[in-house]
């Protein structure tokens, strides 16, 4: 079974009676190309010390192919019917897709796949499903959604690991013969291991070479590998991380697993990006939520963090108002008993301590400046000191005889009981039928530790169902509220949970250079529309870090903009600066939330990128000075990803104001700062731009337009 796209095709093995398995997935082959050709060209001779006959592979490596070190599937019933080998036994095929039914009869286990390649992009999408049709209980103690083959020509592996205000760090290391293995306990997406990985050749970079990216749209427990085989084939497994008993099948039962969603590049590693982001844009988000501009968020979180006092908030908003801002989003502090972080969650009622007359006055205050309200909730936790947990002690995931894992004064509370999803939807409710909001900011700020339930069994697999559930179920109730999703910074920011939510709260961490490195890895992924990207204070309060206003607001220009600071003890001249960037982000929106982008490979000192549009007719780019150089002079910048053919007039736009270190450099001598200059597109690209000496940490903001 064959699929094609522009720059990609898919040939699928599955004749009836065998495994399904990949036979080819990377560039586009000719229409002419047949199975029997590739067959021959890829069939594998016997060897000593081996099987006699070149092993199978399939989609689910399970245990009965035989091969003697990888296997992607475990399951039996008591001890017995371990051994399951699939056989496809019919295929659906549908527009850009299939579905392969296959079954093991000894075993009495069916196993089906959704496959989905579009034609379009060339995203590959799997989904599988397994169903015990026998008559005694089936234990999963493993299943990944597919192992999928790659060739061995792609010796790196490129993974994103890093921790609270340091998300989406790459860590690029050399595939060996051992395992590659990253597991994910934690009950959420994480911190630590984001639920993807690339494999590339070693000179892939930014815009050449070949690389295939995988994601597990997945916000919980996950195990992603990459296994080399015994005779050097290479596979890349993904799948949810199923905890001891967490999956028993009852006959007739089935276990469905998380979508994996991967690509091919043969041109570098941001050409798979922009395929991600193609398929977040049209598959994920409501297309309702993409027509409409992004608001400018205010969020008061650093601002006043528990100290909320209305008269305060009111002045941070008329002032947030008067610069621009388009949503005033309220952190955590405003309900129940919670004047800190030990308190109140679940109390999910208007605190009259801080709030007498309710939020109406305060929301009344914000719509009437003209902005959007939003508030902020973590629905699934509870502090032991709330009324909810005094009321509902047996509500909360943990283990009988092991003690509660200190974690933020905080225990998570099993919403896959349906009397807790329901007191949590009431909840939530109440308070958007009650006022005038018109987004949340959704956090979840611990590890499932000890995910137990009242009985004892696991429930951390079925908690992200339950979240994902009582997501919709507040969409499909307030369909015009957008949902941000949030945990301790970026540790839910996944393509599962996007197809449930609107934004993603990218980090914690609002140091511009922190945040420079932090939402360049997660535009890998996810388009920079998504991406939360706050002004922090002058002094960023996780790092201590002193960074200009310009800087900051570079920065977070080039996400979804949003304000993060006290902006009633922020110096004028800054603020006026702030109003210069939310006009910038304000006129280019449209642009940074729709364009292609293309992170651009440079020195250390620089990170840089570009965004441009689809028909190429303009462009932004970043340049950020992160870091002293040893050289006089940083090189030329070449202006990736606009058409050689076309003209175009180049700006710099950001700094507002220039400043000249030294002598007059390019940026002065062509105007760069007013009225720009016109070159061709080929000098622009091929050519490029002598940068300027800047200090560091400085950003440049070009600006690109076709005339
Ligand atoms: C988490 C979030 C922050 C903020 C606090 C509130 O840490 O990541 O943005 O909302 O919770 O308690």
């Amino acid at each position: 079974m064959r699929f094609d796209a522009a720059d990609a095709t898919l040939i699928l093995a599955c004749a009836k009676g065998a495994p399904v398995s990949i036979l080819y997935w990377g560039g586009a082959l000719h229409a002419d190309t047949d199975c029997a050709e590739l067959e021959g060209l890829f069939a594998r001779q016997g060897m000593h010390g081996v099987a006699d006959v070149a092993l199978p592979l399939s989609l689910a490596m399970e245990p009965g192919l035989g091969h003697p070190m990888f296997r992607g599937f475990a399951a039996h019933r008591a001890g017995k019917d371990w051994g399951s080998l699939f056989e496809v036994g019919a295929v659906e095929l549908r527009e850009g897709g299939a579905k392969i039914i296959c079954r093991d009869e000894s075993t009495r286990l069916g196993l089906e796949y959704e496959i989905d390649f579009d034609a379009r992009t060339g995203v590959l999408r799997i989904r599988s499903t397994l169903t015990n049709y026998g008559a005694t209980p089936l234990d999963v103690s493993d299943m990944m959604t597919a192992c999928l083959p790659v060739p061995d020509g792609m010796t790196d592996i490129i993974g994103f690991t890093g921790r609270w205000t340091q998300e989406f760090t790459q860590e690029r290391v050399a595939r060996n013969a051992a395992t590659y293995l990253r597991e994910n306990r934690s009950g959420r997406t994480s911190h630590f291991s984001y639920p993807a990985i690339l494999l590339a050749a070693t000179d892939t970079n930014e815009s050449t070479g070949d690389v295939y990216g995988f994601h597990l749209a997945f916000s919980g427990n996950h195990r992603i590998r990459v296994d080399s085989l015994t005779d050097g084939r290479v596979m890349a497994s993904l799948g949810a991380l199923l905890l001891p008993g967490e999956v028993r099948l009852a006959p007739g039962e089935t276990y469905a697993s998380p979508e994996i969603v991967a690509a091919y590049s043969g041109q570098g590693l941001s050409k798979l990006s922009r395929k991600f982001h193609d398929h977040v844009r049209t598959k994920l988000l409501s297309p309702e939520m993409r027509a409409k501009p992004r608001p400018v968020h205010y969020n008061t979180w650093e601002a006043v963090y528990f100290d909320h006092d209305v008269e305060k908030l009111k002045e941070l908003a008329t002032r947030a108002a008067e610069i621009g801002v388009e949503r005033f989003v309220l952190d955590d502090g405003w309900f129940g008993g919670r004047r800190h972080d030990r308190a109140g969650l679940g109390d999910w009622t208007v605190s009259r301590d801080v709030y007498p007359d309710g939020l109406g006055p305060l929301v009344d205050h914000v719509t009437g400046l003209g902005m959007e309200f939003g508030l902020w909730f973590e629905p699934e936790m509870v502090n032991p000191d709330s009324d909810l947990y005094r009321a509902h002690p047996d509500w909360v995931l943990g283990l009988e005889g092991v003690e509660q894992i200190p974690f933020r004064s905080q225990l998570a509370l099993d919403i896959s009981r349906p009397e807790v999803a329901d007191y949590l939807f009431h909840a939530i409710d109440a308070i958007l039928r009650d006022h005038d909001i018109s987004y949340i900011k959704w956090d979840m700020n611990r590890d499932l530790s000890h995910p137990g339930d009242s009985s004892g069994v696991p429930r951390a697999f079925a908690q992200v169902g339950a979240l994902y559930a009582l997501l919709d179920r507040v969409r499909h109730a307030h369909p015009y509220v957008e949902i941000e999703s949030c945990s301790s910074g970026g540790a839910r920011a996944d393509m599962g949970v996007l197809a449930h939510s609107d934004r993603v709260w990218t980090s914690d961490s609002n140091d511009a250079l922190d945040r420079q490195v932090i939402q360049r890895g997660a535009s890998f992924f996810l388009p920079l529309e998504v991406l939360g990207c706050h002004v922090g204070p002058a002094k960023c309060h996780v790092t201590g870090r002193r960074l200009s206003m310009e800087m900051r607001a570079a920065t977070a220009l080039m996400g979804h903009m949003g304000l993060e600071l006290n902006l009633l003890t922020e110096r004028t001249a800054d603020l006026d600066v702030l109003k210069n960037a939310i006009d910038l982000h304000k006129k280019h929106r449209a642009l940074l939330h729709n364009g292609d982008v293309f992170r651009l490979d440079s020195a250390p000192q620089l990170i840089a990128s570009g965004v441009i549009a689809r028909d190429k007719s303009e462009a932004i780019y970043s340049v950020a000075y992160v870091a002293s150089d040893a050289k006089v002079l940083p090189g030329r910048f070449q202006f990736t990803g606009l058409d050689p053919q076309r003209s175009y007039r180049l700006q710099l736009i950001w700094p507002s104001d220039w400043q000249a270190i030294k002598g007059p450099s390019a940026i002065e001598t062509l105007d760069l700062n007013g009225e720009g200059a016109i070159f061709s597109g080929a000098a622009l690209v091929h050519g490029g731009l002598q940068l300027p000496h800047a200090f560091p940490e400085t950003c440049l903001l070009f600006y690109v337009a076709a005339v």
